[in-house]
């Protein structure tokens, strides 16, 4: 079969496709208050975003993360995972996942699992009520933790992302970490990344080194590197007390960019071969041309084949550089 190999001979096997830049959560280190939405009538269709995933599991990608905004306020986003999950019965597709802020996780969770989803992903940045409301902008704590439970119901396997912020969550990181373990879920930290529009100090104020978070956790636990990976970015530890995994996704204290087998795909069909690096490669016009998939194809092998090395994520810089304006809920993380 033929692979994709980007120019630094990495194998991309990874691709995180994104459904819709909406969501129903305002994070305050993601979006805006303000934040403008795509018209609907630019977003790919589902059947379009079907024929694209499907051109890749073609191209050797094996982990397909649908993501967004949040994914699964996208209209009938479950005929979508149904279509996929044709390529899990062939074998074609390892694994068919999501990211999700969990607000409407509960009614879903049952149909995930029966489209061949065997583990999710949920944004969890505070256990307390209020706390919680006040990072998402609106999200209800109570309402998520609902959404958990229903993914584990399911026979779901929950892991939880956790980005961590100085002078905003830091207090609570170990009691999040203890409470996943209790709860039977792998938890990963994540340092907050100069991704969309912000003013960069705001983002420089709460950027905690996950070096840090990891010697305060091992005061309270005890972890052993593992050497195994999910396929993402993460390192994990076990922690003894509980059992669990707990990753650290550390773009900026410890770069990850030389293993990186990953592209994504944004809601209107851009290719960004690096979610640290502006440039992308517009994958729509030839979905939509009357050339077929011989030009789909091509487009896909071209986008590769300006895959940069890595991000140039910094802090402490002035004017963007070291920022990547387009934000995270257009191309999915
Ligand atoms: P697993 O399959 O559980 O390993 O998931 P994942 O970590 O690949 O995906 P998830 O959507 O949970 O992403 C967690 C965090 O990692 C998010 O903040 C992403 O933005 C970040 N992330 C994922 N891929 C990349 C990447 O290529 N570069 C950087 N800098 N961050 C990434
Ligand atoms: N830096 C780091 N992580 C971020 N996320 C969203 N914006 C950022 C950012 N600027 C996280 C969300 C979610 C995952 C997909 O990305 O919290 O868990
Ligand atoms: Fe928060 Fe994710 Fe929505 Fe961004 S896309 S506002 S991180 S829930």
């Amino acid at each position: 079969m033929e692979r994709l190999i980007d120019p630094f001979a990495r194998r991309i096997t990874y691709l995180r496709v994104s459904v819709t830049d909406r969501c129903d959560f305002r994070c305050s280190y993601c979006m805006d208050e303000g934040t403008q939405f795509l018209p609907r009538a630019d977003l790919l269709s589902l059947e379009e975003l079907d024929r694209l995933c499907t051109a890749f599991i073609g191209l050797g990608v094996q982990k397909l993360r649908i993501t967004g905004g949040e994914p699964l306020l996208r209209r009938n986003v479950m005929s979508l995972f149904r279509a996929l999950s044709r390529h899990l019965e062939t074998g074609a597709l390892r694994e068919l996942t999501l990211t999700t802020n969990g607000s409407t996780l509960a009614p879903h969770a049952a149909d995930l699992a029966a489209c061949g989803v065997k583990r999710v992903n949920v944004s969890l940045d505070s256990l307390r009520p209020a706390r919680f409301t006040a990072i998402t902008r609106r999200g209800d704590l109570a309402t998520v933790l609902a959404g958990i439970a229903a993914a584990k119901a399911a026979g779901l396997r929950v892991k939880i992302n956790t980005v961590a912020l100085r002078g905003v969550n830091e207090d609570e990181l170990i009691d999040l970490a203890t409470w996943a373990g209790a709860e039977g879920h792998d938890l990963s930290f994540i340092e907050v990344m100069p991704v969309g529009e912000m003013p960069m100090t705001d983002r420089a104020a709460t950027f905690l080194s996950l070096a840090e978070v990891r010697a305060r956790l091992s005061e309270h636990l005890t972890l052993s590197d593992l050497p195994e990976t999910t396929g993402g970015p993460a390192r994990y530890v076990r922690a003894a007390e509980t059992g669990q995994r707990i990753g650290f996704i550390t773009p900026l204290s410890h770069g990850f960019c030389d293993s990186c087998n990953r592209v994504r795909i944004s809601a209107t069909g851009t290719l960004y071969p690096c979610l640290g690096q502006e440039g992308g490669t517009d994958l729509r016009g030839p979905l939509r041309g009357s050339e077929g998939d011989a030009a789909l194809l091509d487009a896909i092998r071209t986008a590769i084949g300006r895959k940069p090395r890595g991000h140039d994520f910094a802090y402490g810089l002035s004017g963007a550089s070291g920022q990547v304006g387009r934000g995270m809920n257009h191309t999915g993380g």
